[in-house]
């Protein structure tokens, strides 16, 4: 696993809530890919032990874009530690035009180089906002982004036909969350679609990480046939129809 100083060079609120951090990093990080994360630790000692996942969502010649809460303290010129990039990117074939992105009771902020790297090739995009998610600052987005905000997922009046609409969903939602929120998306997709196609459907898994790197098994998510595979390492999005999910 690569770890590497990196600077946060601009501190930017983007909303009463958020911040946007603009971080020179070194070339591998620099690649990172929608999907990926980084773990940072952004002080000398070990408190907080577990380094925090930071979800870039964007990337632009030598510096990733990181959003953080903004009660939180960061100043130009800070050093941080960065270990990644961790994971693998989402898959978006290049024949996709159509992209449903949602966000369960969380910051869609793991969905957004997705949704950019989407509308820069022409497609279209959606994001549906359920939950506490529904809060989320929506002035930050890109205005082609369909917004869509519901209080829940059975009161989403739009949610069938954007199913129907969409060649590709993605959707992310928090450790205790996700496997409720997933469990019923894939009710809703199979009610429509009956069987939908092999990467049709993807759900985000962000468990504590505390290596990153597929060693010490904290993050493993339970497959279909019995299977395990490391959120770290093979994650964090799968494909839902291959994740031991709720009743299944
Ligand atoms: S964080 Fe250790 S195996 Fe994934």
């Amino acid at each position: 696993m690569h770890e590497a100083q990196a600077i946060i060079e601009r501190v930017r609120r983007v909303s009463p809530t958020l911040q946007r951090l603009d971080v020179a990093v070194d070339r591998r990080q620099a690649e990172i890919a929608p999907g990926q994360l980084l773990l940072a630790r952004t002080t000398d000692s070990y408190d907080p032990y577990l380094r925090i996942p930071w979800v870039p969502v964007a990337r632009e010649q030598g510096t990733v874009v990181i959003e953080r809460p903004a009660y939180q303290s960061y100043t130009p010129g800070q050093i941080v530690s960065l270990l990644g990039p961790v994971g693998k990117a989402i898959p978006l074939p290049e024949t996709i035009r159509a992209l449903l992105l949602i966000a369960y009771q969380a910051a869609p902020t793991a969905l957004l180089m997705l949704a950019n790297a989407a509308l820069a090739r022409g497609g279209g995009v959606a994001l549906a906002l359920i939950g506490s998610a529904a809060y989320y600052p929506v002035e930050t987005l890109p205005t082609e982004i369909e917004v869509i905000r519901a209080h829940d997922d059975l009161e989403w009046a739009e949610r069938d036909r954007m199913l129907g609409w969409a060649e590709q969903v993605v959707a992310v939602a928090p450790a205790g969350f996700d496997l409720p929120a997933y469990t019923r998306l894939m009710d809703h997709i199979q009610r429509l679609r009956v069987e939908p196609a092999d990467g049709y459907a993807y759900g985000l898994f962000h468990p504590p990480m505390p290596c990153g790197v597929g060693a010490c098994q904290a993050c493993l998510i339970h497959l279909r046939g019995g299977h395990e595979a490391a959120a770290c390492t093979d994650g964090p999005a799968f494909d839902l129809k291959g994740v031991r999910l709720d009743g299944a």
